[in-house]
């Protein structure tokens, strides 16, 4: 794929700005250029690397009306030895092809995905942080570009890989627990509909549930199914949680709940992980008799984020041990993170050198 190039002198580029900062924000930088490519006639063409800046779209563009839309997020990390190393991309260029197929859109060729990507990972190589608990964010995303108030799968789309040098998603990083709200009265994602997709739209219907969350001092919510019997995900993350003997529960995928590969990577990982439906019922009963011993999330930009503390509807709420960060959730983080940023072995192959 013969990729075009429209740089900024090096006068003109931000990356300076990261020296001497010792934390980050999530998502909120942005590197100096983005990959766009176009998708008309059946094919893609013209991919490019331009300076970071705005679209052009018909205001009649699909994807702003009916929501065509569906984006990613994985991380690239730098290594003692300088090198960057990106975690697992082929993973995420895989899910936005599946993604793509639940909301009629174009496939992205894997191969064209990753290309783009390593190239505009070698042209930001000094976007890459060392700060604690921070990486290059890495958000590819396709859209409808169609101009057309018909409601139908549009016929042209953009795709585009943007950059973000970003601390952790939870303000307070790893070590602070976070709870969750579980509640009855909004529902992510439903039997047949878009819940697998990384869908634009499954996170707008999400803002409501997460508002709520909040006011309720909650960071997000614990969706249900919509018949409010089994443990579905959180508004970023897969749920997972420990048992006393040590084993971790990860809620088995439906087509209600998005496939994490952060999930997938921990049951690579860990061969006491495993997948299960969980009633509501029992998590509730043995999170209060100690039978459950921790709980959190699971999510690239989430990472490994733990849970202290459950609250419900009715305003009962209940802690998770004793509410601070377990034993198998920091060593299961600090095997992750050991891998991503190499100061582990990584004997799966997750990394690939910029
Ligand atoms: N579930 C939802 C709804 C998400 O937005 C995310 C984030 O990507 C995840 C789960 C975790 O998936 P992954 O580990 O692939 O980032
Ligand atoms: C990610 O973890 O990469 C995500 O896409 C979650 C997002 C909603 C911040």
């Amino acid at each position: 794929m013969e990729i075009s190039l429209n740089l900024l002198p090096e006068s003109e580029r931000r990356h300076s700005v990261l020296k001497g900062m010792d934390s980050l924000p999530f998502g909120k930088l942005r590197c100096d250029h983005m990959l766009v490519m176009d998708y008309a006639n059946k094919e893609w063409s013209n991919p490019r690397i331009v300076p970071y800046g705005d679209f052009s779209v018909p205001p009649g563009a699909i994807a702003l009306h009916y929501g065509q839309a569906i984006f990613e997020g994985a991380k690239a990390f730098r290594h003692e030895d300088g090198e960057i190393y990106t975690f697992r991309f082929e993973k995420n260029a895989e899910r936005l092809n599946r993604s793509a197929d639940i909301m009629c859109m174009p496939h992205v060729p894997v191969d064209m995905q990753v290309q783009g990507l390593m190239r505009l990972l070698d042209i930001e190589r000094e976007w890459c942080p060392t700060i604690p608990e921070s990486s290059l964010y890495i958000r590819p995303f396709l859209f409808a570009t169609e101009d057309a108030l018909g409601v139908k799968p549009s016929d042209k789309f953009t795709y585009c890989i943007m950059l973000s040098p970003s601390g952790p998603y939870y303000a307070g990083g790893f070590n602070k627990t976070v709870t969750l709200l579980i509640t009855e009265q909004f529902h992510r994602a439903t039997p047949g509909g878009t819940g697998a997709a990384k869908a634009a739209g499954n996170y707008a219907a999400s803002l409501r549930a997460q508002l709520f969350a909040q006011s309720k001092g909650a960071a997000q919510v614990l969706y249900l199914d919509a018949s409010n019997t089994y443990l579905e995900e959180v508004g970023a993350m897969n749920h997972f949680h420990v048992m006393r003997d040590g084993s971790v529960v990860i809620p088995e995928f439906t087509d209600t709940i998005l496939q994490s590969i952060t999930s997938e990577s921990v049951l690579e990982l860990l061969p006491n992980a495993r997948q299960e439906r969980v009633k509501l019922s029992d998590f509730v009963a043995m999170v209060k008799s100690g039978e459950i011993t921790e709980a959190g999330g699971f999510g690239t930009a989430a990472v490994i984020t733990p849970v202290g503390k459950y609250i419900t509807d009715e305003g009962d709420s209940f802690t998770v041990g004793d509410g601070s960060i377990g034993p198998v959730t920091r060593k299961l983080y600090e095997t992750y993170t050991g891998i991503q940023k190499g100061a582990l072995p990584d004997t799966k192959g997750w990394l690939t050198k910029v």
